[in-house]
């Protein structure tokens, strides 16, 4: 049987540390399930890869993953000597555009043992994914400086939604709450002050909720939904975001069940056409790197999303990602414990504890 092709890109910063822990973890898992893979290590897409040619990927990174069946990334970016809109721009985003990763989903839930922020919170009260729009919406290079340096200095930063790109992650979170037992959508809007997208991408939302009469559709203004992430968690089932709102909404949620630190995110290109790409939610850490403290929980949970995802059809790969998930329950339960949740423990005795746990 071919194995599956899996490009290891660890990145920059505690990407590097978490990334081994992912694969220590996913190789136990597979093993276990009879499920082959074959990663390769792919050192570009880093800082590092800028200092040495001034491009964060080789002119032909796109042949070079296209053949893969996913991708497996740590994190990208050292704002200290790489500007970060160059760095993601020419990596992170690149993947995301190009691959055509449209969906951007990321579960929050508290665990049994992780100290909750928000008072009186149990395991069970907090549980929802999060639908993140992953191409297009308020994440573009398209604007421009006019009179640049001068007292009238204006600039613009478009915003760009597309029927077809809406329509299509809006699909995917009607579908998926459909799947699950609560039968709820909540759709992150802004629309009275934008004018103009949000009105339009409510307008989408409506449209669809006709096809799903089951589903308890709930639009909320970011601003209101934000807080009611803190006060409310309870309420959310599945929520779906544009590109800006899901990337705030995604730390907002991992903040308040305890660390974001153990914040997995898949980014889908559900078709198949192209590579999804499995990532922490979380980023390169700087302050944290060098130290072999990072948690490599959001990692090792990414991994156990990719899975699923490869082997979609033939139930090994939920099945290896639900015994990854249980490994995760065990050590968030009973330690050991990174700093970020008030342990010591470090980043390698963490996901041997996970693998063990397999
Ligand atoms: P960050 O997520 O890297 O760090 C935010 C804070 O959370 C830091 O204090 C950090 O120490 C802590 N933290 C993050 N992950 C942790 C973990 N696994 N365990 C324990 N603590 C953890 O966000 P930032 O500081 O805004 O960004 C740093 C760099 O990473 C920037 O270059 C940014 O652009 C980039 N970034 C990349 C990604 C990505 O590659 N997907 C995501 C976010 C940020
Ligand atoms: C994330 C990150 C990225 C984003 C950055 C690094 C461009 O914050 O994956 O959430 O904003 O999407
Ligand atoms: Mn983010």
């Amino acid at each position: 049987e071919r194995p599956f092709q899996i490009a290891l890109i660890p990145g920059d910063g505690i990407g590097k540390e978490v990334a081994p822990e992912g694969v220590r973890v996913v190789e136990a898992a597979a093993r276990r399930h009879g499920i082959h893979l074959r990663f390769t290590e792919i050192g570009w897409a880093s800082c590092d890869h800028w200092r040495a040619h001034g491009t964060m990927m080789p002119a032909d990174w796109k042949a070079q993953l296209q053949g893969m069946d996913a991708l497996f990334f740590g994190a990208v970016g050292w704002p200290a000597d790489v500007p970060d809109h160059v760095s993601l721009w020419g990596s992170l985003l690149q993947f995301r555009r190009e691959f055509d990763q449209y969906v951007n989903l990321r579960p929050v839930r508290l665990f049994d043992g992780v100290p909750c922020p928000l008072a009186g919170r149990q395991p069970g009260d907090i549980d929802y994914l999060i639908v993140r729009e992953n191409t297009e919406g308020e994440y573009t290079n398209i604007g421009g400086t006019m009179w640049p340096g001068t007292e009238r200095e204006v600039v613009l930063q478009q915003s760009v939604f597309s029927r077809r790109g809406t329509d299509r992650v809006l699909k995917y979170a009607f579908e998926l709450a459909a799947s699950r037992p609560r039968h709820k959508l909540t759709v992150a809007t802004k629309s009275n002050g934008m004018a103009v997208s949000m009105p339009w991408w409510d307008s989408r939302a409506d449209a669809m909720a006709a096809d799903y009469p089951q589903i308890a559709v709930d639009k909320q203004h970011i601003d209101i939904l934000s807080a009611r992430f803190v006060l409310q968690p309870d309420r959310f089932d599945v929520v779906v975001a544009s590109n800006l709102f899901g990337d705030i909404l995604s730390d907002l949620g991992p903040a308040s069940v305890g660390t974001i630190g153990i914040a997995p995110s898949a980014n889908l290109n559900p078709e198949r056409s192209f590579p999804s790409l499995f990532e922490p939610v979380h980023g390169s850490a700087p302050d944290i790197h060098g130290k072999g403290i990072a948690n490599p929980i959001a990692m090792i949970w990414s991994g156990a999303m990719m899975l699923d995802f490869l082997t979609d059809g033939t139930g090994a790969g939920r099945a290896a990602h639900d015994d990854i998930v249980r490994a995760i329950e065990g050590v968030l339960r009973e330690g050991p414990r990174t700093p970020d949740l008030g342990g010591r423990a470090s980043t390698s005795e963490l996901g041997r504890a996970v693998a063990e746990r397999l």
